[in-house]
């Protein structure tokens, strides 16, 4: 049951935080990388997901693969990580003395590689939990993101749920068919949680020559615009599922964080606004908490 005004101090799959604030998918490598150049980065921070992980190695798109834009940020990084097998004996290790839980993001071209990727993983002790991306796209039906298809979504996460005894969320797209049908189907195949939501699409032109500046052309888009869009989305989601909903999409004041917790959201991921902020997370719940005050 949601409290108004919403408490900062949450639960996720039987663990307290003090925090809601995860760190999104692709914008906190595998959380080393802060710890590495400023322990500080991770302060307030309940825990983080790492960039999407796929079976084999994946160079993602060629560059420019990343693009300010007035009010927000295209990327088209394509999924670019080492392959699972390469993060479980080379990079998970150096995630054993974060100061907070790892949610390992699974990507995959095909139905199957989902859970062939978290059964790598399963290998491993370090990851608490795992974030199914379901955006990335279904090279089996065209290219159509698997998150277009309830069904796809329910038979991956029935797979996944059937490979591991860790929580798991399935991350949506917003990008095609219903995110409510989409979510209930998540649940209804056995996922611990959904994240509402990935970026969404769009595409920055050069007008005097025809031509993308990005080299993918349609990308992913993240703004403090697109708040409104993914409260939206949370309030919609969180009347129809039981289980908890993370939201992602943005976040860059603390007001923002506690009205997506008013919205149904358990927990709150920052994405972006780490680029611009690495100390994000720490200045978001100074500002919550003084808001709460
Ligand atoms: C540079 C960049 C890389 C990203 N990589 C991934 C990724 O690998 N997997 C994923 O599920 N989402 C990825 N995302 C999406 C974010 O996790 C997040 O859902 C999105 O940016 C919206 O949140 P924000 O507005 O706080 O940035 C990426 C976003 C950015 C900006």
């Amino acid at each position: 049951m949601t409290v108004f005004p919403p408490l900062l101090s949450r639960r996720l799959w039987g663990r307290s935080f003090d925090s809601p604030i995860i760190l999104a998918g692709g914008t906190a490598g595998f959380g080393t990388e802060l710890i590495l150049t400023d322990g500080g980065c991770l302060e307030g921070v309940a825990a983080v997901v790492s960039k999407s992980v796929t079976l084999n190695p994946r160079a993602g798109n060629p560059p420019p693969r990343i693009q300010e834009t007035e009010f927000g940020l295209l990327n088209s990084i394509g999924l670019a990580n080492p392959g699972v097998y390469s993060v479980v004996s080379h990079v998970l290790e150096q995630s054993v003395n974060m100061s907070c839980p790892l949610i390992v993001n699974v990507a995959g071209e095909t139905e199957d590689e989902f859970a062939r990727v978290v059964q790598v993983l399963e290998g491993s002790p370090v990851p608490w939990a795992y974030e199914v991306n379901v955006s990335c796209p279904n090279v089996a039906s065209g290219g159509l993101p698997f998150g277009s298809d309830p069904r796809a979504v329910e038979r991956i996460s029935r797979t996944v749920a059937g490979v591991t005894a860790r929580p798991f969320c399935v991350k949506l797209t917003p990008n095609a068919g219903s995110l409510v049908e989409t979510a209930v189907a998540a649940q209804e195949g056995g996922a611990s949680g959904v994240t509402v939501c990935n970026t969404f699409l769009g595409m920055k032109m050069d007008w005097k020559t025809g031509t993308t500046l990005l080299r993918k052309k349609v990308a992913g888009y993240s703004s403090p615009a697109l708040l409104p869009l993914v409260v939206a989305r949370v309030w919609q989601v969180s009347q129809a599922v039981s289980v908890p909903v993370l939201a992602s999409g943005g976040v860059a004041r603390g007001e923002d964080i506690l009205e997506l917790l008013a919205a149904g959201a358990e927990m709150v991921q920052v994405g972006s606004r780490l680029m611009r902020r690495p100390h994000a997370p720490r200045e978001l719940l100074q500002e919550a908490r003084g808001l709460l005050e």
